[in-house]
Order: structure tokens, then C-alpha cells, then sequence
């Protein structure tokens, strides 16, 4: 229910990448319950088109010249530079006509925390300004004391040969030296710098992250120590706020195909929005998936195989092993099929949406991370909530088959099931009246009308 406030505006900046306008779109929408009037900036490269659950929102495009496969060539790293880059000048520019438009005031602006670039405009017109983490806290510690342990050699440049890999970081248990959220298109020069921007808050007033609790305590209290302004955790926003936020065309078949299937037999496999596949791993997953005789629910995304527009690349005979067991869709509407009582495990990327809206079904997974914090993810889905199966190394049928029958099949997997239902549960209690997300955002909302 809308809360009465004199409506005050937020400025909110997202990454134009689905991940992060995603967890954005949602904290806008929780902000405009609580009484907050928003304006969204957006920059060209991939920007949203507002569905009906924002029709009273205001939504700014600034420009900038980045191509449509920027993302792609470059790599998150270098496209999170060069994006910051590129948008400096345009953003000052847009909050000076912004200030000058708004008949009610702006009480901050609440930025991404790639967006750093705001930063610079928001103090400069003397407005507070809040980051929002749409990643876990865990790979916020791990961002925030990258520089220290190369500097005091505990880890070793990302260009060296690979060394003690598998070895664990100490005082980062259970993450070991591969699980940090690093790039491997990237230097440690980009890295490097990209993470000093993103973790230094300079003159933030707080930090919203997209978690809670029960998940990340100890790296939550990590950061309230290490940052000294006010942590928030409000999470997981997708059970704060429900809104439409997708960037491409949902295909709602699958929903239909889900219906005939039986209670927890479909494996479901989506990697995300950015992750890209070989030829190779996509014709072993088929073969893998195929053997392990489970049904699949399978998202693969156009463009998803370097150089492809969609599975042109697959022999008829592949295409005929998939239908056979499963039903492929471009992009499925993710978070209606993980409520599904069908789907019984979810083969993810790990990126952290996808992770909590896994955890908030009770829906365990298995585990093949692609870059930087799904890494991480993976690995606390492995080793801390003991939900998930990682699969490591070479992506072979063979893999493919163990993994999905240890989730589906064996006690083990049934065990991972019980596990997750119960964090789905105390994910529910933490966004409930009285719970610790639920408080967080009570507290930030005060905070904000302070401003
Ligand atoms: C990126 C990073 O890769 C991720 O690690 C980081 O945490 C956020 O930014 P992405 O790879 O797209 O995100 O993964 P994820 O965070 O899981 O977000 C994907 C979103 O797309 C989810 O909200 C998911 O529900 C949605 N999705 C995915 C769909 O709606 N339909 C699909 O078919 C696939």
C-alpha cells in the first residue's frame, strides 16, 4: 500500500545490462510504494523499455556511443570502464536540466554501483548520493580487498601462470584463489582499477545491497565495519517488489509445456544475460542432459555461441535429441518457471539474480559459473548454503549427466531440495514486517527522508 509522504524524487542510475536494471527497477518500484516520485537515467546502450508497472515513472536517456555488441567485444571490465567513461559529461549535464525541471526536489541519487560516474555529478550539485550493490555482499568484500592482497603479494597478477588455483585464500574460506570475481578478458591493471572506483565511496552516504541477512552475516558485518556509513541489506528485491523488467520478448510457452510435467522432474537451464557458450559445450550439454534421461527446460539465448544467431549451428540429429527430452526457448519468463511445481533443480550461470530467485523458490542448483561473482555465488551454493553442485573443468556429456543426476535422481540432491525450501523460508520471514530485510528498508527509508 502507498505510504503518504510529500513525494520527494530519486534520481536512479542502473548498468544497462538485464542483471542490474533488473534488481534497479525493483528498488524504484519499492521507493515509489514508500512514497518517492523517480526519475530513471538510462543510457542508449541497451536501455529498458518501462512496462505498465511504471507508468508513473520518469525515464532520461543520456547518450553515449558505445555499439550494440560492446558488452560482447569488450568484456565487463573494460566495458564497465570505457561506459563510465563515456557518460561523465552527458550525466552532469542531464542532473543540471533535471534540477532545473523538477518541480519537487531531488533527495538523492542512487546509482549501481558500476555507475560511478554519478558519483562525481551528484557532488558536484551538492546532492546526497547511495549505491546500490546489485551483486552479493561476499563479492563486494572480495572487490573491496583485491588491491590489498596483490599488494601484499597474496594474490598473484591475473596474467601470471596459474598456480595454487584450487589452494584457499586465507581468511576468505571457503573461496579459494579461482573463485575470486575476476575476468580472465581482463588485466589487472582494468581490474584493478575498475574495483578501486567501484569500492571507494568517497562521498556516499550508504550502501544498499541486494541481499540479506540470513545469506551473507558475516560479509554484511565485514562491510558495515570496513565502510563506515550505513549497509543496508533490503534483499532479495524481486520479494520486495514484483515488476515486469525484461529487456527481451518472455516466451510463456514453456509455462504450458511445464503444466504437463510431472512435480519436480524438469531440470531448468538458463546462463543468464551477458555468459557466452562454445558450440562444443552446447552440443555436450545436449548430449548430457539427453543421457541423464531427466526433462529440460533449456534458455538459449540468441547470440549466446560467438558469431551465431541461435542454434542455426546444430545438427538436425542434436536438434531432434533436445526435443525429444526438452523444450528450448530464446528467453523464458525465469522467475515464473522457477515457481513452477515442476522444476525440481535449476542448472545456472550463477549470476546473483538468478541465484536468489533460485534460493527464494527452494529450487537447488547446479552450478557452472562463467566470470567475476558468479564465482563466488557458486561457490558459497556449494560449501555455505549446501545447495548446489559445482561442475568444474571441461564441460563434457559426462559431467553434464553426473551433475544432473546427483540433483535430480539421487538423496543427495533430495537432501539439497530440503536444504533450499528451508532458505526460501527465511528468505520469506526477512522481506515479512518484523524481518531483517524488512527492517533495513524501513531504516533506509527514514534515512532517505532525512535528506
Ligand atoms: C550479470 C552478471 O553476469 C551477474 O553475475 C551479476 O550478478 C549481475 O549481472 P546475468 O549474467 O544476466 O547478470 O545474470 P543474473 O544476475 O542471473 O540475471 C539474469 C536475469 O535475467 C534474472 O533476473 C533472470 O530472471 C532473467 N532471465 C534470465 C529471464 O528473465 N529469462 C531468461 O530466460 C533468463
Amino acid at each position: 500500500m502507498e505510504e503518504k509522504t510529500a513525494r520527494r524524487r530519486v534520481v536512479l542510475v542502473p548498468t544497462p545490462a538485464q542483471g542490474h536494471i533488473t534488481p534497479m527497477m525493483q528498488l524504484a518500484k519499492t521507493l515509489h510504494l514508500k512514497g518517492f516520485s523517480i526519475t530513471v537515467v538510462q543510457t542508449k546502450f541497451n536501455h529498458f523499455i518501462p512496462s505498465d508497472d511504471f507508468t508513473d515513472f520518469q525515464f532520461v536517456t543520456i547518450p553515449e556511443s558505445l555499439p550494440k555488441s560492446a558488452l560482447k567485444d569488450l568484456g565487463p571490465i573494460q566495458f564497465l570502464l570505457k561506459l563510465n567513461k563515456e557518460c561523465q559529461v552527458s550525466f552532469k549535464e542531464c542532473l543540471s536540466q533535471l534540477l532545473l525541471q523538477q518541480s519537487n526536489e531531488i533527495s538523492c541519487v542512487i546509482y549501481d554501483e558500476f555507475m560511478y560516474f554519478a558519483e562525481a555529478a551528484a557532488k558536484e550539485f551538492k546532492l546526497p548520493n547511495v549505491i546500490l550493490s546489485t551483486t552479493s555482499a561476499t563479492a563486494f568484500v572480495c572487490r573491496s580487498v583485491f588491491d590489498k592482497l596483490y599488494a601484499n603479494n597474496v594474490m598473484a597478477p591475473l596474467e601470471e601462470p596459474k598456480g595454487k588455483e584450487n589452494e584457499l585464500v586465507p581468511e576468505f574460506h571457503p573461496l579459494r584463489y579461482k573463485d575470486f570475481p575476476v575476468s580472465r578478458w581482463a588485466s589487472t591493471e582494468s581490474t584493478m582499477e575498475l574495483y578501486r572506483n567501484t569500492v571507494d565511496k568517497r562521498t556516499a552516504s550508504s550502501v544498499i545491497i541486494n541481499t540479506a541477512s540470513c545469506l551473507e552475516s558475516s560479509s554484511l558485518s565485514f562491510l558495515q565495519q570496513q565502510l563506515k556509513i550505513p549497509v543496508y541489506p533490503i534483499g532479495p528485491l524481486h520479494m520486495v517488489a514484483s515488476a515486469s523488467t525484461s529487456l527481451l520478448e518472455e516466451n510463456k510457452t514453456c509455462i504450458e509445456w511445464l503444466n504437463k510435467q510431472k512435480k519436480n522432474s524438469v531440470i531448468f537451464v538458463s546462463m543468464g544475460s551477458v555468459a557466452l557458450m562454445q558450440i562444443k559445450e552446447v552440443m555436450e550439454t545436449a548430449l548430457g542432459l539427453d543421457s541423464s534421461n531427466q526433462q529440460f527446460l533449456w534458455v538459449i539465448r540468441p547470440g549466446s555461441v560467438r558469431g551465431s544467431e541461435w542454434i542455426e549451428y546444430l545438427p538436425k540429429e542434436f536438434i531432434n535429441i533436445i526435443t525429444g527430452r526438452g523444450y528450448i526457448v530464446k528467453w523464458a519468463p525465469q522467475k515464473e518457471v522457477l515457481s513452477h511445481p515442476a522444476v525440481g533443480g535449476f542448472w545456472s550461470h550463477c549470476g546473483w539474480n538468478s541465484t536468489l530467485e533460485s534460493i527464494g523458490e527452494g529450487v537447488p542448483m547446479i552450478c557452472k559459473p562463467f566470470s567475476t561473482d558468479q564465482k563466488v555465488n557458486a561457490r558459497y551454493l556449494e560449501c555455505v548454503w549446501k545447495i548446489g553442485i559445482q561442475v568444474e573443468g571441461e564441460l563434457d556429456r559426462r559431467a553434464v549427466e553426473r551433475a544432473v543426476t546427483r540433483l535430480m535422481v539421487d538423496e543427495e540432491g533430495e537432501e539439497m531440495r530440503k536444504r533450499a525450501v528451508s532458505l526460501k523460508e527465511q528468505l520469506r520471514a526477512s522481506v515479512k514486517s518484523g524481518g531483517s530485510s524488512h527492517n533495513s528498508l524501513e531504516e533506509f527509508v527514514n534515512f532517505m527522508r532525512t535528506l
